[in-house]
């Protein structure tokens, strides 16, 4: 090998490792094969996985052969040279056809059918990737041409070419990555939502998040089911620096036991039966933007104890590494337990407690703010209306008052779904005003309920009177909910229509 050719040979392995982005290097490859060898032509393919030769960088042939996809078996030229693993040297005088007939640009004109020609293939570790073909208008000009030069060439061009299409592999998982990000985070926004409510309650646990949501401090954010929590949570996310950051959700409760350290930390290649490559935890995931531990009080106690190191330390070590990995992350917690109870009774740790319970959140129940459920309400209607695509759904001011009085033991989420509930059966009837028998939550308040809450006499009075004043009050109250319609007041208060119209009369109700 002369010292020029070792220059080159140098620069081109040299290239390999730099600036990989620009794709520069099949055309830096193919152009110092034309410096050193005594060819008027060169050509790198990748073979692709199906089975077709794709040029990737030509020199001294038309730019139109970029274009172009070889079919093997009909090239019998490059099927000679891909089905060996040594250069093969074709006879200048060979009947086989070639592939770049006019397309040459010295010889644009003419079939080169007397040239020279030869190719290698190129392996990457046993695997066949591509293959390099020179072409010479002089006939012996490769007679000259040490061996060991063309395979060097080959295996640089086989590394360019194996560098390459794993970066290029790399780039796109990285920009489907990305997208895919971008994505879940734009869904998790729009499924989320905005927290409504015009109570002073809400209008007090807005400052608080607005307070807290640029800090770093660990919030715990509780409240009974149904509430909001989580609507909560992503809104101190969203209000913080760390927005554009991805927020990472752990359910506590949801952890499998036997995986639940892997999940939260991470393990190395081999930890334990079943881990076959590494793999990131949730804090690790989470590193630069939040953590959102929900259910925290159903955490083990075992796994209290990592948490609270992981916290105190800031570091993480996968199961089975042994280094610690510094992470960046803000802890918010939920529970709908009383966390302080269950401390004292030794389920929570007291440590872990005062760790997470930095700034406090409570969300008041549905039932006691004052004001949030008609805004609530429409606020449902409003989306079973887009949902449907209907211009008109309403409530019947009876029914309002109803859902104001009931008193929602499973809170928003269960307003959410009596809504919905009571949306789709009024659809289904063909109307479009949502009365209390649409409701169905009368099942779950008996009426003995509202027998056992009326006010009781404090003197004697007579039995009959009081009964039957009652029984008025109860057929005014049912003829409200149904809108004066007397069969349905009936069915509400589950009895004979003649029957109660009869009373009614009697009991002189208008
Ligand atoms: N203030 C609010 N405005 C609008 N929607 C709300 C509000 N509060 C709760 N919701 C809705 O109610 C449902 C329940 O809320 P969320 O899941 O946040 O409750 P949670 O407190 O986490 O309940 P759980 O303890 O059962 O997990 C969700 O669909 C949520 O969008
Ligand atoms: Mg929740």
């Amino acid at each position: 090998m002369t010292s020029s050719v070792e220059k080159v040979l140098l620069q081109i392995a040299l290239d390999l490792s730099t600036d990989l982005s620009k794709g520069h290097h099949y055309q830096k490859l193919i152009d110092s094969v034309k410096q050193v060898l005594p060819c008027d032509a060169g050509a790198l393919f990748v073979l692709n996985d199906k089975g077709l030769l794709k040029p990737v960088a030509v020199s001294g042939l038309s730019g139109t052969v970029l274009g172009l996809t070889f079919v093997p078996e009909l090239h019998p030229r490059l099927q000679a040279i891909l089905t060996s693993r040594k250069p093969v040297r074709f006879d200048a005088d060979s009947e086989l056809p070639d592939p770049f007939d006019g397309l040459l640009e010295s010889a644009p004109d003419k079939v080169i059918d007397v040239h020279d020609c030869m190719g290698c293939s190129l392996y990457v570790e046993d695997k066949l990737v591509g293959i390099l073909t020179l072409d010479a208008l002089d006939v012996g000009a490769f007679d000259n041409v040490d061996p060991i030069t063309v395979e060097t060439f080959a295996a640089l061009a086989a590394a360019t070419l194996r560098n390459t299409v794993l970066f290029e592999a790399l780039q796109e998982s990285n920009r489907q990555q990305k997208s895919v990000n971008q994505l879940l985070i734009e869904q998790a926004r729009s499924k989320e939502g905005k927290l409504v409510g015009i109570s002073p309650q809400m209008q007090r646990l807005r400052d608080s998040i607005c307070v807290v949501a640029n800090t770093d401090y660990a919030v715990l954010i509780s409240g009974e089911t149904g509430t909001g929590k989580e609507l909560v949570a992503h809104a101190l996310h969203e209000q913080s620096a760390r927005a554009d950051k991805p927020m990472v959700y752990i359910n506590c409760a949801a952890l499998p036991e036997s995986l639940a350290e892997s999940e939260l930390f991470g393990h190395v290649k081999g930890a334990f039966t079943g881990a076959n490559a590494n793999r990131a935890g949730k804090f690790e995931m989470a590193d630069g933007g939040t953590l959102f531990l929900d259910e925290i009080g159903e955490l083990p106690l075992h796994l209290q104890a990592k948490l609270l190191r992981v916290i105190q330390q800031g570091e993480v070590q996968r199961v089975g590494a042994d280094r610690n990995l510094l992470v960046d992350v803000r802890i918010i917690v939920a529970t709908n337990r009383n966390l302080e109870q269950e401390v004292a009774e030794g389920r929570f740790r007291a440590d872990l407690y005062h760790r997470l319970n930095v700034f406090p959140i409570f969300i008041p129940p549905l039932r006691e703010r004052d004001g949030d459920i008609p805004v609530l309400a429409g606020h449902i209607l409003d989306r079973v209306r887009r949902q449907f695509n209907l211009h008109n759904l309403h409530i019947h001011p009876s029914c309002l008052s109803r859902l104001e009085s009931f008193p929602w033991p499973g809170n928003v989420r269960e307003l959410e779904h009596t809504l919905m509930r009571a949306g789709l059966r009024v659809i289904q009837q063909g109307n479009d005003v949502i009365r209390l028998m649409h409701l169905g939550i009368d099942e779950v308040v008996p009426e003995a309920k509202v027998v056992t809450g009326s006010p009781l006499p404090g003197e004697t009075v007579p039995m009959r009177e009081q009964v039957e004043l009652f029984q008025k009050r109860l057929i005014e109250h049912a003829l409200e909910q149904c809108d004066g319609v007397w069969a349905q007041a009936a069915k509400f208060l589950q009895m004979d229509r003649g029957n109660l119209y009869r009373m009614g009369k009697k009991l002189g109700v208008k």
